[in-house]
């Protein structure tokens, strides 16, 4: 059994970039900046945020941070997104999700000018995406399909299962590694309604489980010498710990990784890789390359 050290990956990626940003300042452009946008206190949002802002410094990138208390309106975060749609000193953007229950999110997603869109959400991108064409691929579909590839784990041809069907995970990682130059796999995808649920897991090469149930992924759903790929980040109370919680994957690590060939850890998978695809987005961005 292969450990995927996503940790890893994405700090290699990371000195990649920061190669990449100096050898842009030095021939005279300016640094890629990114913005984030954050609204309220969520634990799990503030903890995001802080570290694509860590990562924007480890890559050399400016960042900057626009915070809003829970009740901000709908009206004042369109305006400072069109504000910074824009703005030509900004590359790219994200709000960071979710958002509270007052604000339309998709409102807010399609309010973001596409070619600064380097989260991937907005519909142009999601649909540029789904058909091949270049654009901003959401990122942790891409962190996991970069993951696969990194490690050599099989995916032409494989049965991949994806548990999940979300916006932001679940369909666009589907898109992908459907593709030929994503992955060219055989993908189903699983959700709530899905019958014998573990008749899909059961026959699949690769799972991709994003559900946000912990330990969802028990031994006897996996088929020996799987590749197991974890989206899941549950925050568990924990007493035992300082912060009081423990991250939670889908899957039931300690008794499917034996089965496995290659599964991602919670803390240290895929988490990493979704903030270095964004990185990498930004600096596309930056460069102008997918939206000249
Ligand atoms: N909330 C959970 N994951 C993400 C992400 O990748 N981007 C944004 N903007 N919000 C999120």
């Amino acid at each position: 059994m292969t450990l995927i050290d996503g940790k890893k990956v994405s700090d290699d990626i990371k000195k990649e970039i920061a190669q990449e940003v100096e050898a842009m300042v030095a021939g005279g452009k300016r640094r890629p900046h990114l913005v984030a946008i954050l609204v309220g206190h969520d634990g799990g949002s503030e903890t995001y945020v802080a570290n694509k802002v860590r990562a924007c410094e480890v890559c050399g990138f400016k960042s900057t941070l626009i915070r809003f208390e829970d009740d901000v309106t709908e009206d004042t975060l369109l305006d400072t997104i069109n504000k910074l749609n824009n703005d030509a000193d900004v590359d790219g953007f994200i709000v960071q999700l979710p958002l509270p229950r007052h604000i339309n999110e998709q409102r807010v997603i399609e309010a973001i000018d596409y070619r600064k869109d380097v989260d991937g959400f907005h519909p142009v991108n999601v649909g540029r995406q789904s058909i091949g064409l270049p654009c901003f691929h959401s990122a942790t579909p891409a962190g996991i399909v970069e993951l696969l590839s990194r490690y050599d784990v099989p995916v032409k041809g494989a049965d991949c299962v994806v548990l999940g069907r979300s916006n932001i995970v679940g369909k666009p990682v589907a898109a992908l590694l459907m593709q030929k130059a994503g992955g060219d796999a055989t993908v189903t995808v699983c959700h709530s309604s899905t019958r014998d649920l573990a008749s899909h897991t059961r026959r699949a090469d690769i799972i991709i489980a994003a559900l946000g149930k912990p330990g969802f992924v028990t031994a006897d759903m996996v088929k020996d010498g799987a590749a197991i790929i974890d989206v899941g980040t549950t925050r568990v109370p924990d007493a035992s710990r300082k912060s009081g919680f423990r991250l939670c994957g889908d899957v039931d690590f300690e008794n499917v990784a034996p089965k496995c060939s290659y599964i991602t850890p919670v803390p240290g998978g895929v988490g990493p890789m979704t903030i270095v695809s964004l990185m990498k987005n930004t600096l596309l961005a930056a460069k102008g390359t997918v939206y000249p």
